[in-house]
């Protein structure tokens, strides 16, 4: 198993290109399902999630090429372009050894109904963040007239003749779905007549999803907005698409730069993507400007405490929670981070506490003392954003930070280790069965 050695205490200076968006790519990909003839797919980024659509696609009947990687200059090379082509649309079923370790898999659930009328699909399990069910996805799907039922731990549907467009809120206990909103898009987009969400995710990915199935002939407009309307057509074609860059990794960079108080220059990233970012980061004290989509991050040595809630889209994302909080760890003051997607996405905290934080958990809500220091340590990665904001605490603390488990990591930053050594870290990935040596933070 592999794992980071980080030697804090450098400053992060340079330029650092971001890859394109994990989670706009994974829908994406899954949406290729229902296109007659070959998408191409460019900006996908070279993960382990992305390795496991690829296989699923793979067992549901489509042909997936790589192109050769595009020259990167000194920057670390990104990955070509990604063909998906639909071949035998017999194969309906997604294994649970696949949909356990991707719960993104569920997204083929929508696809396969609207496109091939037949979907097997394991239900995915809870995971390191909490209960995460898929209600709203099938309650949504059934509106549109599939059946469905499980059995034996799987989601099976079925479509007697075509899906109906229909008008349907989808949002739940917790806000909208992003996934569920894409489920139910992507069927809807083959149904017959028209079909209005209301109470849809409004994130930058569904937009982006939107976007790739209007070039496919799809009709969609409202992407973007809590009422998406889609007036179904019958068939639709390939197409080429850029995938939007990823804003979470953008936003990880950030708060790199921020937590080194260094100075980093973030290549092709969407800024409008992250305004309530930018506005608890500016609040701590961290300069951002942009400039022909390339953001530069600087901060100030002293961070402010701040508040801070997660939100559906365009509130503060659960999925930079953890790395704000390894930033606020440091701030001069107490900090309040309260949770509202995914009430117990905490995993980090006593990670983070082991490092010398000292933040305080009250159900929900995180209170962070900040300190003046934060000391290495062997610490354990638990999920891909628990595990990031290690990585960002490791990058200030003193002495070494070894983090187990990496292999979270790997679910969803691209070449994360040669893109933070570019800019001046000093971290190596190395193996279990390598000795290594930890160096005292005394
Ligand atoms: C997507 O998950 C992302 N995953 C998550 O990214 C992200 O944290 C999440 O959206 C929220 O932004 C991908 O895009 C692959 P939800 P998703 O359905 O769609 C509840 C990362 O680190 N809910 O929007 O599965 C749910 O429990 C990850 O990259 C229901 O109650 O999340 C949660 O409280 C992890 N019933 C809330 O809604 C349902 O049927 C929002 O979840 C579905 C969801």
């Amino acid at each position: 198993m592999d794992n980071f050695l980080i030697h804090g205490g450098h400053r992060l200076k340079g330029p650092v290109e971001i890859s394109g968006s994990k989670n706009s790519s994974l829908p994406i990909m899954a949406a290729c399902l229902m296109a007659d003839g070959t998408t191409t797919l460019k900006g996908v980024p070279r993960l382990s999630d992305i390795d496991s659509m690829v296989t699923l696609l793979n067992e549901l009947g489509c042909e997936v090429y790589r192109h050769d990687p595009p020259d990167n200059g000194d920057l670390p090379t990104l990955d070509g372009a990604l063909d998906i082509t639909a071949i035998d649309p017999t194969k309906c079923k997604a294994r649970y050894e696949i949909v356990k370790t991707m719960r993104a898999s569920i997204c083929v659930l929508g696809p396969l109904l609207g496109r091939r009328k037949k979907a097997v699909v394991s239900i995915p399990g809870g995971c390191a963040i909490g209960d995460r069910p898929v209600d709203l996805h099938v309650r949504g799907l059934m509106k549109l007239g599939a059946e469905i039922h499980t059995d034996n731990g799987y989601i099976v549907g079925e479509v007697k003749s075509r899906l109906r467009g229909c008008r349907m809120f989808l949002g739940g206990a917790q806000g909208p779905t992003v996934l569920g909103t894409l489920n139910i898009m992507c069927a809807a987009a083959l149904a017959e007549g028209e079909t209005v969400l209301v109470g849809a995710a409004c994130e930058p990915e569904v937009v982006d999803c939107a976007n790739l199935l209007n070039s496919m002939g799809a009709r969609i407009t409202g992407h973007g907005t809590p009422e998406v309307y889609i007036e179904g057509v019958d068939s639709l074609s390939g197409c080429e698409h850029r995938v939007i860059p990823d804003r979470i990794e953008c936003g990880t960079f950030m708060i790199a730069a921020a937590i080194t108080n260094g100075e980093l220059e973030l290549k092709h990233c969407n800024l409008d993507h992250l305004v309530a970012v930018v506005d608890r980061l500016e609040e701590v004290g961290v300069h951002i400007e942009e400039a022909d989509g390339t953001v530069y991050c600087s901060s100030d040595r002293r961070l402010n405490p701040v508040e801070m809630t997660t939100q559906p889209y365009p509130g503060f994302p659960t999925d930079l929670q953890a790395q704000l909080m390894a930033l606020l760890c440091l701030a001069d003051g107490i900090s309040v981070v309260t949770e509202r997607i995914f009430p117990d996405r905490f995993l980090h905290v006593g990670e983070l506490n082991r490092m010398g934080a000292r933040i305080r958990k009250e159900g929900a809500t995180a209170v962070v003392q900040g300190v003046k220091q934060l000391q290495g340590a062997t610490v354990m990665a638990s999920d891909l954003r628990a595990s990031a904001a290690l990585v960002l605490a490791g990058l200030v603390a003193r002495g070494t930070t070894r983090i187990d488990r990496v292999y979270h990591i790997d679910r969803g930053y691209e070449k994360i280790e040669q893109k933070l050594a570019a800019v001046g870290a000093q971290i190596e990935r190395v193996n279990d069965r390598q000795p290594v040596q930890i160096v005292s933070a005394a």
